[in-house]
């Protein structure tokens, strides 16, 4: 049976959204079906979810490439969802250990969020939200199933709302945490994600970032791996995505570290999921003030 799940938005939540691009307030139009920016432009509320998309990603490559890999993991989390066949307790059981380690501190932004699985660690209590741009995230969860019986809280709702991590309609300094995992290598542009993750945190506010990483903890990228890197930039050059991968970018430990560091964070917790092989790490950074851009 599906339940009837409607995302919902606590009012802590709607005093601080704003436009996804001039960070202005939004007001509620009087029918309650639109979001209005003071620049005349609009965002739908569809079946009860703020839309707060920008960009319709079908004109360069790159946008092109985002929104084939995005439609392929909605299509493929749809078909997921249906079956309800994955292991939903081996996957909270792996994680447990990694929020032991890395905690998740006060009012929480989930970038990539999904459904919002990872309440499965926070105090009932916690501010939370899960921003994402799968609009009909939602849609396919059936309770009584394999899902809820792992994560009884789905059938409940949660603050969710649609954007790219790329514009979040967040005033800035409102979170003490943001959460990214196993989403930076789906992001179209992770420098600016991680910009607006340093922007919508509290001064000294905490980013967490879980992700699977090329070479692992050793940063070793084997030739046949290497290769297929290879391939796959070629492919997604020509637009080819036969290898049935479709994240935009595979980061080694250090690209990823050196990306986190030069967006103006200080890497204070590093851990490595275990059962992942050391393929899998968790980066607790803390956003320090004053940031600038550095030369190159
Ligand atoms: C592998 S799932 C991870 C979901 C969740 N974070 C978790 O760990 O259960 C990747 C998620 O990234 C989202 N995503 C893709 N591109 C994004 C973007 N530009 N901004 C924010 N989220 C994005 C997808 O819709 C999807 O929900």
């Amino acid at each position: 049976m599906k339940p009837n799940i409607l995302p919902k938005i606590d009012p802590w939540v709607r005093d601080i959204i704003v436009d996804p691009l001039s960070k202005q307030s939004l007001r509620t139009s009087e029918d309650g079906t639109e979001l209005i920016s003071p620049y005349g432009r609009k965002y739908p509320v569809v079946n009860g979810v703020y839309d707060l998309r920008l960009l319709n990603n079908t004109t360069t490559p790159d946008q092109k490439l985002w929104k084939s890999g995005q439609d392929f993991y909605e299509s493929s989390a749809t078909e997921n969802a249906l079956a309800d066949s994955m292991d939903y307790a081996g996957e909270l059981a792996g994680e447990r250990e990694v929020y032991e380690a890395i905690p998740i501190e006060g009012r929480c932004l989930d970038v990539g969020g999904h459904q919002g699985r990872l309440r499965a660690f926070l105090d009932p209590a916690q501010e939370y939200i899960s921003c994402d741009p799968f609009l009909n995230v939602f849609d396919r969860i059936r309770h009584p199933s394999n899902l809820t019986a792992t994560y009884p809280f789905l059938t409940e709702p949660v603050n969710f709302l649609c954007c790219e991590a790329e514009f979040l309609p967040f005033e800035s300094c409102s979170f003490d945490t943001v959460h990214m995992r196993s989403v930076v290598d789906h992001f179209r542009d992770p420098e600016l994600a991680f910009n607006e993750a340093y922007r919508t945190l509290k001064s000294n506010g905490k980013l967490v970032v879980g992700l699977y990483v090329l070479g692992g903890k050793q940063g070793k990228v084997g030739i046949q791996q290497q290769g297929k890197e290879t391939i796959k930039h070629l492919l997604d050059r020509f637009h080819i995505r036969e290898d049935g991968d479709h994240h935009i970018w595979h980061p080694t430990y250090d690209e990823l570290t050196n990306l986190i560091e030069s967006c103006g964070f200080d890497i204070n917790t590093v851990h490595w999921q275990k059962g992942t092989n050391d393929s899998t790490c968790y980066i607790q950074a803390s956003k320090v003030d004053g940031l600038s851009k550095s030369s190159p």
